[in-house]
């Protein structure tokens, strides 16, 4: 396992141990989530944990969850979750954070919202001093406005792709439907708040990527020596 993976199920089997019986479970999407719900499912079947349900946030983390056997329940029926646990692209001293690099992040905010606390679950490569310098931030947008919500980020000091398939002709194409503009400010993002607002403004946008005063703790997984290590950092900011 390279160690970004060794990392990643460290910060994964640390999560799950949050996790309690008769819990609903808000389970992320992503590479380091996958493996959270992998570990969940194996303390399910050992009989170390009962009564757990998962909502999941996106096609990923239903399929995966019920191959693996975690009872699931819809968002929609669900008036509360005790704890969701998701990976994130970028998270800043403010635990502000950019997620959607699978492009679930519509779904993701919903859970988190709902979510009496959120946990994030990221190798320490995630953990940056300014949000958008290097990961772009990624915007859900309704296929037929594409390019005018393009042309109206543009005009806000930043550049934006469409987001491309890897083994499909065209677009990556969402969960709900939806095309991807993936967007870098100019010089990064200085007021993730405002930019999240002004950017869901914009006609034709679902939903960024901005996560803002969501998270109660972060769980970061670093590699010292040869050793893999779990830290906890506990939130900074009020909800
Ligand atoms: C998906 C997400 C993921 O949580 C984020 O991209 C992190 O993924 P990974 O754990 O694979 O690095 O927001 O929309």
């Amino acid at each position: 396992m390279d160690l970004q993976n060794q990392m990643k199920e460290a910060v994964a089997k640390a999560a799950v141990r949050e996790i309690k019986d008769d819990m609903i479970v808000g389970l992320g999407s992503g590479s380091t989530a996958a493996l959270m719900i992998k570990n969940l499912a194996s303390l399910i079947q050992a009989g170390n944990l009962k009564n757990v349900r998962g909502v999941p946030t996106s096609f990923q983390s239903e399929v995966l969850a019920s191959e693996y056997g975690i009872p699931l329940i819809d968002l929609a029926s669900v008036s509360e979750i005790d704890l969701a646990i998701d990976g994130a692209d970028e998270v800043d001293p403010n635990f502000q954070l950019i997620k959607g690099g699978g492009a679930c992040h519509v779904r993701e905010k919903l859970v988190a919202y709902k979510a009496t606390k959120l946990f994030i679950v990221v190798d320490e490569t995630k953990l940056v001093d300014n949000l958008n310098k290097v990961f772009p931030l990624p915007v859900e947008v309704l296929p037929s406005a594409w390019k005018q919500v393009k042309e109206s980020i543009e005009s806000m000091n930043a550049s934006s792709i469409l987001r491309m398939a890897k083994k499909k002709a065209g677009p990556v194409v969402t969960d709900q439907g939806n095309l991807i503009l993936d967007v870098l400010f100019k010089e990064g993002i200085k007021n993730p708040k405002s930019v999240e607002s002004s950017i869901n403004n914009i006609p034709g946008v679902l939903e960024n990527g901005l996560f803002i005063d969501l998270t109660d703790k972060v769980l970061v997984g670093k590699i010292e020596g040869q050793l893999t290590k779990v830290i906890s950092l506990e939130k900074k900011v009020n909800r």
